[in-house]
């Protein structure tokens, strides 16, 4: 039996949300994106996400439609800010990634500050994880990143132990 994979993402601009689109159908995953009940809308956003970052904050997010015990791993990913791993991700797995016993992480960024992001997410989580995947917004969506995507799919689908096990 394959294991079950959740794919739980945040994405402000756009870029994490393709890049998820495009895990899932690789990876045969269920999808979950977070919500915010206060979207972030112009500079104003962007001066709260930078604030919530550097802050580590963790802001309210919207109820969730997957939950992650039901799955063998959960895939986390969101945008780099500030070199953290964004806030509305951060409130995600502080109060869910332990109901899964498996993590992977990916992130879209402009080019720095994303083992610093994974590093502050793992300790969320309270585990490493077990593949981790870096997209620089850039390469979105040329073919560049196949390659890395490829080996990080692989990694998931075929070194994880079967359900149970
Ligand atoms: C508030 C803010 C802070 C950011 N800080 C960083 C950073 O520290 N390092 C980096 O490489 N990119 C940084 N970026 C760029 C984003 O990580 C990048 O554009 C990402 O792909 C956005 O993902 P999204 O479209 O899914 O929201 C920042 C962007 C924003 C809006």
């Amino acid at each position: 039996m394959k294991p079950r994979i959740l794919l739980t993402y945040y994405s402000m601009t756009g870029h994490t949300r393709q890049l998820a689109e495009e895990l899932r159908s690789a990876l045969q995953a269920d999808l979950e994106e977070i919500r915010e009940p206060r979207p972030r809308h112009g500079l104003s956003g962007v001066l709260r996400a930078l604030f919530e970052a550097i802050l580590r904050r963790e802001p309210p997010i919207g109820m969730p439609s997957h939950d992650p015990a039901a799955y063998d791993l959960l895939a986390l990913g969101g945008p780099v800010w500030a070199g953290r791993m964004a806030s509305p991700l951060r409130s995600y797995a502080h109060r869910l990634a332990g109901r899964c016993p498996r993590v992977a992480f990916f992130c879209t960024e402009g080019g720095r500050g994303a083992q610093q992001a994974f590093d502050d997410l793992g300790e969320l989580c309270g585990k490493a994880p077990e593949a981790t995947l870096v997209v620089d917004a850039e390469h979105l969506p040329a073919d560049r990143h196949r390659e890395t995507l490829h080996r990080f799919v692989v990694k998931l689908r075929t070194e994880l132990p079967a359900p149970g096990q």
